[in-house]
């Protein structure tokens, strides 16, 4: 298992690890209340779709904390703005809007109580979300031993660790418990352009667990393949529309299509929060676009003409055909997806 928690809740403020820094630093940032979540999670200090969601339902709690002395009424337009305003940091993942519905919903309930008392009901919430996810994990990972044998080579992409959730993650939750069980696999790790959360986070935790990783450029993932050293393929999701469409990180749709040249099966693993019933396709699921310098920078360095035209969706949509099974922690779903 990873020696670090990404998320620790700490009753006045959460600490959360600040992935920009990483590899290099294991840096905590702390955040007190609506406004720090969101630029934590708008810089991608914390990012992948469960930690997100997480850290608003966080965030939005601890800055209602400010307005105990409120009416009922005044409170519930601040929790009405207040979420919206969160659910805007990022568009793409579910997760987020999931989470500070989750909140609000139950916050609603209390409509009859005190001020002090809705509070007490929005933390417990949140804590629970954390805690659920943690056990959602577990239980990802426990099934993606059954895909998985001695000796096989998975590529994956982005970051789908412990450091994208409260711990495990969703599909590394399957290499941590692969390796725990003392099968030997041998991850391919895409470095995940432009953000680069394969090459700094993916591999920056897989070892430091000791497990078997070697990192690849996105361009290298057709030649490992065609060299036969990848027997499947593992990715995580930010949003699965209710026809098993899948939008992931960038690059995780021409990583699904060599997967099917190849005849090698592609495996998308995420938490039930990340199905979004209420979207049918793909074809509705928002795409964030991000700033041009993400591309035409690095670590501050100028790679690129500073004015050339950029264009920059950090996600893209896997259509279902392309997806041999959906794992979560509520089952195995396989085509044509239905998810009840
Ligand atoms: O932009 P990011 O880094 O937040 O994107 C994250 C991904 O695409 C992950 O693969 C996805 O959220 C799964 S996280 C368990």
């Amino acid at each position: 298992m990873e020696s670090f928690r990404t998320i620790v809740f700490r009753e006045d403020h959460v600490e959360v690890i600040d992935q920009t820094k990483l590899p290099s630093t294991l840096h905590y940032v702390m955040i007190h209340d609506e406004q720090e979540a969101f630029t934590a999670i708008r810089l991608m200090q914390v990012r992948g779709a469960p930690a997100i969601g997480m850290i608003a339902a966080y965030g939005l709690y601890l800055g209602l904390r400010k307005h105990a002395t409120k009416s009922v009424d005044e409170f519930f337009d601040i929790v009405q703005v207040q979420s919206e305003w969160l659910k805007s940091a990022r568009p793409t993942a579910v997760n987020l809007a999931w989470a500070i519905d989750r909140l609000t919903r139950v916050a609603w309930t209390q409509k009859s109580s005190e001020v002090p008392a809705i509070l007490a009901v929005l933390r417990r919430e949140a804590v629970a979300i954390q805690q659920e996810d943690e056990q959602a994990c577990r239980t990802m990972g426990e099934r993606l031993l059954d895909f998985m044998a001695d000796g096989m080579g998975i590529l994956t992409h982005c970051n789908t660790g412990a450091l994208a959730t409260s711990q495990y993650g969703t599909a590394l939750a399957g290499f941590y418990y692969a390796h725990e069980q003392g099968l030997n696999i041998h991850v391919f790790a895409d470095e995940t352009r432009p953000v680069l959360q394969g090459a700094r986070l993916t591999a920056w935790e897989l070892q430091r667990a000791g497990i078997d990783v070697t990192l690849i450029c996105d361009n290298m993932a057709a030649t490992v393949m065609a060299q036969g050293k990848i027997q499947a393929v593992m990715v995580g999701a930010d949003r699965i529309a209710a026809n098993g469409d899948t939008a992931n990180k960038i690059g995780t749709y021409q990583v699904a299509i060599l997967a099917s040249h190849f005849n090698i099966p592609f495996y998308v693993v995420a938490p039930w929060s990340t199905i979004d019933a209420e979207t049918v396709s793909g074809a509705a699921i928002p795409i964030e676009e991000r700033p041009a310098k993400e591309v035409t920078e690095w670590g501050g360095v100028q790679i690129a003409p500073s004015d050339v035209n950029v264009y920059n969706p950090a996600f893209d949509i896997t259509p279902r055909e392309l997806i041999t099974a959906i794992i979560t922690e509520k089952g195995i779903y396989k085509p044509p997806y239905h998810f009840s």
